[in-house]
């Protein structure tokens, strides 16, 4: 199963690969996190996309790209589930997408598109905190850890995303609009294309995802 999310910034694609990635054996490929970690190792990668993610602009395509195929080959060959998380983001991606996997005999098999009003996700962004360690996330309202700021798994403080501040939100929402949404149309020509409504709870939206999930198995 190979399975995309797709969506602007707030709209909970993190939250719910999480949940898909603890219910079923599927090994989750989150292009922010692997960004993020990147830079806070201070590797050549990371020094480089590090001013494009404080700018809410996407990171180069090559640089991605090479990221994602590190990681995919990387994983051992009896792993044949992924949860692609914003990733891929323009066309060229996608492209290349396809390729990497056609290496290995296989293709998408759905891509999720989640979507939401923008000033709800605004607000669900400011809200959210992220673990410095794990990078697991949280809201202070609808996702609490369960001592107050501490992550649940590494009980250090969390901390809030330096792009999570409202400008930069809004900057990642455009570029989503002009560069990322065309992919709507590429996954949809192919009737591979399916929309949830991620305004709900979040266990509203996954009882959405895992039905779309579980038809893809069955
Ligand atoms: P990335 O980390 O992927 O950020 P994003 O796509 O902007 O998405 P977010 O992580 O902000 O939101 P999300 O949809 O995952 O929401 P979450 O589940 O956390 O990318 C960051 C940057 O890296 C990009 O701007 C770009 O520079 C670069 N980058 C990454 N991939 C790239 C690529 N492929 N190409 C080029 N550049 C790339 O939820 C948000 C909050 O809401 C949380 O607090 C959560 O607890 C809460 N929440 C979630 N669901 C719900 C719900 N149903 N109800 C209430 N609260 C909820």
């Amino acid at each position: 199963m190979f399975i995309v999310f797709i969506g602007p910034p707030g709209v909970g694609k993190g939250t719910q690969a999480n949940m898909l990635a603890a219910k079923y054996p599927m090994v989750k490929i989150s292009t922010g996190d692997l960004l993020r970690e990147a830079i806070k190792e201070k590797t050549v990668l990371g020094e480089r996309a590090k001013s494009f993610m404080e700018r809410g602009e996407l990171v180069p395509d090559a640089l991605v790209i090479d990221l994602v195929n590190e990681k995919v080959t990387g994983t051992p060959k009896t792993t044949n589930s992924f949860i692609f998380d914003g990733f891929p983001r323009t066309i060229e991606q996608a492209k290349e997408l396809d390729h990497l996997l056609a290496t290995k005999g296989v293709q998408i098999s759905m891509a999720i598109d989640f979507s939401m009003d923008e000033e709800e996700r605004v607000s669900r962004l400011s809200g959210r905190r992220m673990c410095p360690k794990c990078q697991r996330t949280y809201h202070i309202r609808f996702a609490k850890p369960k001592n107050d700021n501490l992550c649940d798994v590494c009980n250090v403080p969390l901390i809030q995303r330096s792009d999570d501040d409202e400008a930069v939100i809004r900057q990642r929402s455009s570029v989503y609009w002009d560069l990322t949404r065309p992919l709507l149309d590429f996954y949809r020509q192919r009737n591979l294309l399916q929309t949830i409504d991620a305004s709900r709870s979040i266990d509203l939206v996954f009882k959405d995802l895992d039905k779309l999930v579980s038809k893809i198995k069955s």
